[in-house]
């Protein structure tokens, strides 16, 4: 007798997934009201400008206890004023819920939040990993001038929770300070 090894049901294709439960999400400046602190210049910005992009495979329903999420994502290049181009950012709805992130190409800053609106950053890059605590507001910003991309992976009865971040944003801002990313 032998054995059947079948194809995966998922496959990286150039920084994309594909496969089945595979989900494709865009963001744009259009999106990201709120996001950016000079409203000025996002007012001016065409509306239509990709700032990032997130392909997910959920193969659980989304609430399964010990179910597991992967998403990848791509940030582009890009500024609004002197603030670089980043993610909404977010809590998780169940907000004990960690998550990993993995920096896979280009440069960029992971900026973390606690409960107690203390924030503190880390240096992503090709390798580099990032335990998110349960409790702990994430978003990342690309500071470089190539593409950024980073893998995660989450629990998927974890949920995502924008509104706190939307309401109140981060207490601290990643911005190009003379050329270098510097948190105010
Ligand atoms: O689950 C995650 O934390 C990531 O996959 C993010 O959703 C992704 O990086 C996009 O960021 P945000 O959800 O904050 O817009
Ligand atoms: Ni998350």
């Amino acid at each position: 007798t032998s054995a059947a090894v079948s194809n995966p049901t998922l496959f990286f294709n150039g920084g994309i997934l594909q496969g089945e439960g595979v989900e494709h999400a865009t963001r744009r400046i259009k999106d990201l009201d709120n996001v950016f602190q000079d409203t000025k210049v996002f007012g001016k910005t065409d509306p239509e400008t990709l700032v990032y992009e997130v392909s997910s495979f959920l193969p659980v329903a989304e609430g399964t206890p010990g179910g597991l999420y992967f998403g990848l994502t791509h940030i582009h290049p890009g500024k609004v004023g002197n603030e670089y181009f980043m993610t909404k950012g977010h809590f998780h709805a169940l907000i004990d819920r960690a998550e990993y992130y993995w920096g896979i190409k280009g440069e960029g800053v992971l900026i973390l939040m606690n409960e107690n609106r203390e924030v503190w950053a880390e240096r992503m890059f090709p390798g580099s990993l990032h335990f998110i605590p349960g409790r702990v507001a994430h978003r990342v910003a690309n500071t470089g001038s190539q593409l950024l991309s980073f893998g995660a992976s989450w629990p998927a009865d974890a949920g995502h929770n924008y509104e706190e971040i939307r309401k109140n944003g981060f207490a601290r801002r990643l911005i190009d300070k003379n050329g270098i990313p510097t948190l105010i």
